[in-house]
Order: C-alpha cells, then sequence, then structure tokens
C-alpha cells in the first residue's frame, strides 16, 4: 500500500500546495478582523510569537510524522498506538466543522467577482449595506456556497498532484501581487498611518486570556496546523526533500500574507474612518471601498482581488476536504469518488446552517448561531488542543531518534536547532497550549462563549475516551 501512495510532482508543487493550504480566508478575511476586535497591535504582536516558537514547530511536526509514517493523520496515529486513534479523528472532525463554515464564506467571495461587475462598486456609500443584507438573504449565499463546494469536489475528486497542486501553482503569485497594489493604493490615502499604527503598535492594556487564546487559534487556523492537513501533506512527501526548510518557508509565506493583507485593509479602514472592529465583513467592504476610488480600472482590479481570494480560499478548503477524504479512503475503504461525495454532502448541510444563522434563523447553542459555533469551536479548541496532543504524541510517544533521522533526512541534512525544537515540543508547547487554552475558555465565560468552548473540551475527552473505536 504504502508504494502506491500518491506524492506531489516536484519540490515546488509541494510548497505550494502547503502554502496554498496556509493561505487562505484565515489571512485575508479572518485575520484582518479578528486583529481588529482584539485590539491591534499586541494581538498582531502575541500571534507573530506564536507563530515563531509553536506554528513553525508544530508544522515541521506535522510534516515529519506524516512522511514518517507515510499515513494520513488517523493512520499515523494510529499506527503507533490505537489509544491514540481519537487525536487523528478529531483533526477530521475539526475539518468537518471548518468546512461547515468555510465554503459560506468561499462562496462570498465567488459571488463578489460577479457582483463587483453588477455596479457594486457605483454606489460606495451602499457597499456595507449589500454585503449585510447578502450574508443574511436565506437563498442567495447558498447558491454561492453550493458553487464554491462543487468547485472542491472536481479538484479533490482528481487526486493530489493533478489537482491541487496545478491550482496553485498559477494563482498564489497573482494573489500576493494583488494585496500589494492594494496596500501601495491603501498606504497613500490620507491618514493612513493611523492604520499602520493599529496594526504595529502594541497596547499590552488590550490583552486579556481572549486576546491570547484568539492569537494562538489564529495561528493555528492560519497556518493549516492542529487538524492533521499537515500530517497528511507530508505523508505524500518524497524522502529528499528538507522538512525543515518546507516548514520555515510555508510558515513565512503565510504569515507574509497575512500581514500584508492586514496592511492592505487597516490604512483605507482609517482613512475612511471605518471602525476597526468591523467584524467579518471587513474585506467585502473595505477593498470595494477603495477600489470604488479609481473609477473603471478600480472595478478590474476588485474583481481580480475577488477571483484571488476565491483562488486562496479553495486552495486551502480543498486540503481541508482531503483531510476527511483521506481518512475515509484511508480508514474506512470508502472510493475517492464516494469518500468525496459523502464528505461534501454533509459538509453542504452544515454550511446551509451555518449560512441561514446568520440572518437569525436556525438552531441556537447557548445564544450563538451555527457558523459561531462551528468557527469557536474550531479556532478556539480543537486546533490548539490538536496541536498539543500532536506534540505530546511526538514529543513522549515516538522514539527521539527517529524524528532526528526523519528530519534529517537518515543524517544526510542538517538541522542544527533539533534539540531546542525538540523540547519545545515535548515541554514548551505542551504546556503553553495548556495555560492559553484554560485562561482563554475563563475570560470566554465573560462573553457568554465559555460554556461552548467546555463542550469542545468535553467532546475532545469522549473522543479520548473511546479511542479505540474511533
Ligand atoms: N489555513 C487556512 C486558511 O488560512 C484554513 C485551514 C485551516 C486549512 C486548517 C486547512 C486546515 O484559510
Amino acid at each position: 500500500m504504502e508504494n502506491n501512495r500518491e506524492s506531489w510532482g516536484s519540490k515546488l508543487g509541494f510548497i505550494m500546495a502547503a502554502a496554498g493550504s496556509a493561505v487562505g480566508l484565515g489571512n485575508i478575511w479572518k485575520f484582518p478582523f479578528t486583529a481588529g476586535n482584539n485590539g491591534g497591535g499586541a494581538f498582531v504582536l502575541i500571534y507573530l510569537i506564536f507563530v515563531i516558537f509553536i506554528g513553525f514547530s508544530v508544522m515541521l511536526t506535522e510534516f515529519a510524522v506524516g512522511r514518517r509514517k507515510n499515513l494520513a493523520a488517523v493512520g499515523a496515529y494510529k499506527s503507533v498506538d490505537s489509544r491514540w486513534t481519537f487525536a487523528g479523528v478529531l483533526g477530521v472532525l475539526s475539518g468537518f466543522l471548518i468546512m461547515g463554515f468555510y465554503p459560506v464564506v468561499g462562496g462570498w467571495a465567488l459571488a463578489y467577482v460577479f457582483k463587483v461587475f453588477g455596479g457594486l462598486l457605483t454606489d460606495p456609500a451602499a457597499i456595507g449595506d449589500v454585503f449585510g443584507g447578502f450574508i443574511t438573504n436565506p437563498v442567495q449565499p447558498l447558491i454561492w456556497m453550493v458553487a464554491y463546494l462543487l468547485l472542491n469536489v472536481v479538484i479533490v475528486v482528481r487526486g493530489v498532484s493533478s489537482g491541487i497542486e496545478k491550482a496553485g501553482k498559477v494563482l498564489m503569485p497573482l494573489l500576493f501581487g494583488i494585496l500589494i497594489l492594494i496596500t501601495i493604493k491603501g498606504l497613500t490615502l490620507p491618514n493612513a498611518m493611523a492604520g499602520v499604527e493599529f496594526l504595529f503598535k502594541p497596547d499590552f492594556s488590550k490583552v486579556t486570556g481572549a486576546v491570547v487564546l484568539a492569537a494562538l487559534g489564529q495561528a493555528f487556523f492560519s497556518l493549516s496546523l492542529g487538524m492533521g492537513c499537515m500530517i497528511t501533506y507530508g505523508s505524500y512527501l518524497n524522502k529528499q526533500e528538507n522538512l525543515a526548510s518546507n516548514a520555515a518557508i510555508v510558515t513565512a509565506m503565510d504569515t507574509a500574507v497575512a500581514l500584508l493583507a492586514g496592511l492592505a485593509m487597516f490604512p483605507a479602514m482609517f482613512s475612511f474612518g471605518m471602525e476597526p472592529a468591523a467584524g467579518p465583513g471587513l474585506v467585502f467592504v473595505v477593498v470595494p471601498s477603495l477600489f470604488a476610488e479609481m473609477g473603471g480600472l478600480g472595478v478590474v482590479f476588485a474583481a481580480l482581488f475577488f477571483v484571488a481570494l476565491t483562488v486562496a480560499a479553495l486552495t486551502s478548503s480543498v486540503s481541508l476536504l482531503e483531510v476527511v477524504v483521506a481518512y475515509l479512503m484511508d480508514e474506512r475503504k470508502f472510493t475517492r469518488v464516494k469518500s468525496v461525495i459523502t464528505a461534501s454532502t454533509i459538509m453542504a448541510l452544515m454550511c446551509v446552517l451555518a449560512s441561514l444563522s446568520l440572518g437569525g434563523v436556525g438552531p441556537k447553542l447557548f445564544g450563538t448561531g451555527a457558523f459561531d459555533v462551528f468557527d469557536l469551536l474550531t479556532d478556539k479548541i480543537f486546533l490548539a488542543i490538536g496541536g498539543m496532543l500532536l506534540c505530546i504524541f511526538a514529543g513522549w510517544r515516538l522514539d527521539k531518534e527517529d524524528l532526528r533521522k526523519e528530519i534529517t533526512n537518515e543524517g544526510d541534512i542538517a538541522f542544527g536547532i533539533f534539540e531546542f525544537w525538540y523540547a519545545l515540543v515535548k515541554y514548551v508547547i505542551p504546556v503553553t497550549i495548556a495555560i492559553v487554552a484554560v485562561s482563554g475558555i475563563k475570560s470566554g465565560f465573560d462573553s457568554g462563549v465559555g460554556a461552548i468552548m467546555v463542550i469542545g473540551v468535553a467532546i475532545i475527552a469522549i473522543f479520548a475516551a473511546i479511542s479505540k473505536k474511533l
């Protein structure tokens, strides 16, 4: 079986696919509004510290475990000890939950390509209301969500190297270029510097347990960590690749895009006099408003931006779908086609709930709608704890020398900070995540979401208890 495993066509293909997974709505849609909601500079600084010390190390661990075991997330855990199967299955659950709202936002991005041409920019004062009206509409966003999800299905059905790799290679650079363009435009507006200051000047009086947990969750979400995605991608990676440099490149690219997205949004927002805590509508309002000022050419750039955003989202969501699909294929012996259809149907139903919840329709959990519940459970709980479990697993359950061999390609390449990385993975990261999670859950009770977080922890405990049956 191991010899039949699909693998990446080339080194560039892997980096592009892994970076494609990392760079997505998390960077361009979520990062700016999360930074805005959490007070700006201090959040960004904490996020960067987490990315460097936790994100990079966890990504390297995921790559190493995936390639060493040559199996996707669940199989990799299970092959070592069936008591650990739950950690992999938790990742599959995260995949479902993230795909329970991600395609909703992907659908918005897709819809905006067309809305831009449909005259969205001609009435700049209405851009905010158009967005609000659109996402709370009970029908329209669902159509776009399904269209978006179908694009995922088509790519994932075609398998790893042919589908995902090609999409990533062509469209990632386009996104980067457009973001730079938007940033330049934004920085030339009056009062732009106030936005730069908001983003980079830390005000530590704003830091609470909730802010620190939000920064940790953002680091995991943005880097596609803590749910087995990079384990699965690593399992498709060939033995000659340098895992550490791949992890470093992907981490750096992802972080650069997030910071660039922040720089593209905040100067313009401050210039327009918008609230930094504008919420999920931020990119969908700021970017059209910015380009509305440019006249005819603005329409073209705005459309290009949303094309690129859709594609960035796609290269991420296909990796989420792939985790679930790999699980169904490897562990449940489904064919690829059957796996994709089963998974995407469930995801579509979850997305319907998520989308309707934005219009106030549908079931609520402790007063929170489906969209926010899916986001909260994954972003604040499952991914970080998934990362913590992976580190505990790698540090305490795997053989240190095996890890050394995997990361140094059996001694062929050097990895000078191996001992440092190992100490982080074995001790520092698990302890840090535990502390941040506990204090974040505590402050969650102030904002009424603590109970949902506790349910998340309970789900993990139940999974652990029935691990061998999963
Ligand atoms: N990293 C992706 C983004 O930023 C989202 C994602 C999370 C993808 C987890 C895969 C796994 O949009």
